[in-house]
């Protein structure tokens, strides 16, 4: 017999599903399928991270003060207090390598990111999917779900794949009521897409009890360098940086994600029109009976009749090049969530979806 076993847990994990790129025999395709900025990252990174590769033979700065200088500029937090890492998924991984194992639970809600499950799973804790209320968070659900094995509550806010958000005075309720010993996570992915938000910032800044996450991968436009950072009290960042890898960020990223935060004017704009074409699509498609809660991110969650209608939509979409997400392992099978591209991308999906509501097969 093969003594050699994984940790509890482990084998309990599915493994990531991440958006598909390619369609078989269609050689065209427009991904919209990843929440990715359909405009590419600012011009400034690109140019930071070629001068970085130059100096690829050296280790990178392994504090990133650089960085969360910037960041604690930009947003106004003490650059003490910022963790950064390869992407937000390693800063999601850390506090559950730090704060759940064996016999604890992880909170996370009913659609949230499928990454809180995968963590929690890999840190030996037991995952608790709570209930939304129609598509939202649902803090009493979330505050009634608390056990006395809860150390975790998950949310991102706006929520992926939703696209919904609840208040800060919401959020305040839900950290102000969780039982001592219980750390909430605020999931920021989205939060540059809503104008004037700071994610739940202050609330960090005023309570011990709240961590926030960030990513470039989102409106920056770094997925590819995988750099995302988290803002909390300092105790806890002192936590999370002792089971950090010292050079887990590369100096590529390191140099990209510093000269996209500074690029406010290019931030400015993809957000505009992603707000813009947003609101363009989610009304296309209503027109032709495909229903959406109003989003607060770079995607729309496109409800269909059924399940069978949703996939007869994506295997239609897919013929026409255009990659779209299935939600069903979020618990969302009657849906799509669909990326919102530039302005081209938004007018051929439209069109697309309207000509398989009217029969194209
Ligand atoms: C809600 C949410 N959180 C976190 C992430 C992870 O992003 P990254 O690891 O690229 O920073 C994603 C990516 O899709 C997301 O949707």
């Amino acid at each position: 017999m093969n003594k050699i076993t994984p940790q509890p847990g482990i084998m309990d994990i599915a493994i990531y599903q991440s958006g598909a790129a390619h369609v078989a025999g269609v050689s065209n395709v427009v991904k919209l399928s990843s929440n990715e900025n359909p405009f590419g990252p600012s011009p400034r990174a690109v140019e930071a991270m070629q001068a970085a590769a130059a100096q690829m033979h050296r280790y990178p700065n392994s504090d990133h003060a650089p960085l969360r200088q910037a960041i604690g500029e930009v947003h106004g937090l003490n650059p003490d207090q910022i963790i950064c890492g390869a992407g937000s998924d390693e800063i999601i991984a850390f506090l559950c390598q730090c704060y759940a194992g064996p016999g604890d639970e992880v909170l996370y809600t009913e659609h949230g990111f499928s990454m809180y499950r995968i963590s929690a799973l890999a840190a030996g804790a037991t995952p608790v999917e709570v209930k939304e209320r129609e598509r939202v968070t649902d803090v009493d659900a979330l505050l009634a779900g608390c056990t006395d094995r809860t150390r975790l509550v998950f949310i991102a806010n706006p929520n992926n794949p939703t696209g919904t958000m609840v208040s800060e005075a919401e959020v305040a309720r839900l950290a102000d009521g969780l039982p001592d010993g219980v750390l909430l996570v605020l999931d920021g992915a989205y939060a540059e897409y809503v104008e004037g938000f700071d994610a739940g910032a202050a609330l960090v800044t005023s309570r011990s009890n709240i961590v926030m996450t960030r990513t470039f991968s989102k409106l920056y436009g770094l997925g590819g360098a995988r750099i995302g950072w988290g803002y909390g009290p300092r105790a806890i960042i002192d936590v999370l940086n002792r089971v950090r890898g010292p050079f887990n960020v590369s100096s590529t990223a390191l140099a990209a994600a510093e000269a996209s935060i500074c690029d406010l004017d290019y931030v400015a704009k993809c957000r505009a029109e992603n707000a813009k074409w947003r609101g363009w699509l989610a009304e296309a498609l209503a027109e032709v009976g495909v229903v959406s809660d109003i989003s607060c991110t770079n995607f729309i969650l496109a409800r269909f009749g059924s399940q069978g209608e949703a996939e007869a939509c994506d295997t239609y979409l897919q013929k026409q090049g255009l990659i779209v997400r299935r939600v069903a392992g979020y618990n969302l099978p009657e849906a799509l969530r669909i990326t919102i591209g530039d302005e081209t991308a938004c007018r051929q999906l439209a069109q697309a979806v309207k000509d398989f509501k009217n029969g194209a097969k």
